[in-house]
């Protein structure tokens, strides 16, 4: 095994079985504690500052928290190696949710959240929330879609955290613009939606560019992976989900569902091609899926919720 790669696997060892909160950002957060802990660990032992570290659908901050929580703990820290992204907007729907089931931790902690009104900015509250960190930081606030069209990204990335591909677009914009940075052998990509009934594009994309990545591990619902070896410049501008046609994009999707060992989570990651054959009008493999999961009795709030938001034409 390349020492990297036995480096990542020590690492997401011990985020998985990290129990408690200490270095864990008291923010927040959609993710869990092993997830931060990840986030917290590459930064401290694994980061070299050969590249940037890209910190992509930060939210209210605790993935920028732990991060920074981990450059913070290296000798010789340097401003601004972190790049993060997120559009900012609060939708009302997360304070219902919040409200409903205290979905997130910590939220208490950040009263203006109840405030927020919806499509109001929340980058003053992740501000804030980082404040101890901001200058270890590059606040990219907006569309990562069109930031990246604008300003492209010419600088090396060592680490490349994903949570923000809920669309096939912008999934796709990140292959393009970051994938191309990577350091072979180094890098370590971690795609925190892997885990998802949703995102089928997710598992085309990691399938079609499986030859250039070591699959590492899962932490919560992250894949880690290390990069391997350069992309040709072709395959990047491939926009995997609209560009493969079906036989393709199954064999894809399939080389990464194979990645999945647990039943139920296989289950809900191959759950999302719902989503895929109602995007491609694949009438009758559509209805044929739909009856077989009709037969998991543990996935019907899962099935159902992804009915619904396809009727909605809602991405997650
Ligand atoms: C699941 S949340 C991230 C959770 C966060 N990492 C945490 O730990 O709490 C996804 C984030 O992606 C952001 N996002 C969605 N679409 C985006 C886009 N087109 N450009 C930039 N950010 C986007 C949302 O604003 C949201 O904060």
């Amino acid at each position: 095994m390349n020492i990297n790669a036995y480096a990542l696997k020590r690492i997401v060892d011990s985020s998985v079985s990290k129990s408690g909160d200490d270095y864990i950002a008291k923010i927040p957060s959609m993710m869990s504690a092993q997830e931060q802990h990840l986030l917290f660990l590459l930064s401290r032992d694994y980061y070299s500052y050969e590249g940037k570290i890209i910190d992509a659908g930060h939210f209210l901050g605790s993935s920028t928290y732990s991060i920074c929580a981990g450059l913070a703990r290296q000798a010789g820290k340097q401003a601004r190696q972190v790049f993060s992204y997120d559009l900012g907007i609060w939708y009302k729907g997360w304070t219902e949710l919040l409200k409903k089931d205290g979905w997130l931790k910590f939220f208490e902690l950040f009263p203006e959240c109840y405030e927020l009104g919806d499509l109001e900015s929340f980058i003053p509250v992740y501000k804030r929330a980082i404040a101890e960190y901001i200058d270890l930081v590059n606040i990219r606030s907006g569309d990562l879609v069109q930031i990246l069209e604008t300003e492209g990204f010419n600088e090396k990335i060592e680490v490349l955290f994903l949570d923000l591909c809920k669309m096939p677009k912008i999934n796709h914009a990140t292959q393009k613009f970051f994938f191309g940075n990577l350091i072979p052998g180094k890098s370590v990509l971690i795609q925190q939606d892997f885990l998802c009934d949703s995102l089928p594009w997710l598992y085309i994309n990691l399938g079609y560019f499986s030859d250039f990545f070591q699959f590492i591990g899962f932490v919560g619902s992250s894949a880690v992976y290390l990069f391997t070896r350069e992309i040709p410049g072709n395959m990047l501008n491939t926009d995997c989900y609209y560009d493969l046609n079906l036989e393709e994009k199954e064999k894809c999707y399939d080389a990464s569902l194979a990645l999945v060992s647990n039943d139920y989570n296989y289950k809900l990651c191959r759950l999302a091609k719902l989503k895929m054959y109602h995007d491609f009008g694949e009438t009758e493999k559509y209805s044929d899926l739909l009856r077989e999961y009709e037969n998991y009795p543990e996935l019907q709030a899962a099935l159902n919720s992804v009915i619904d938001r396809i009727g909605l034409g809602q991405y997650y």
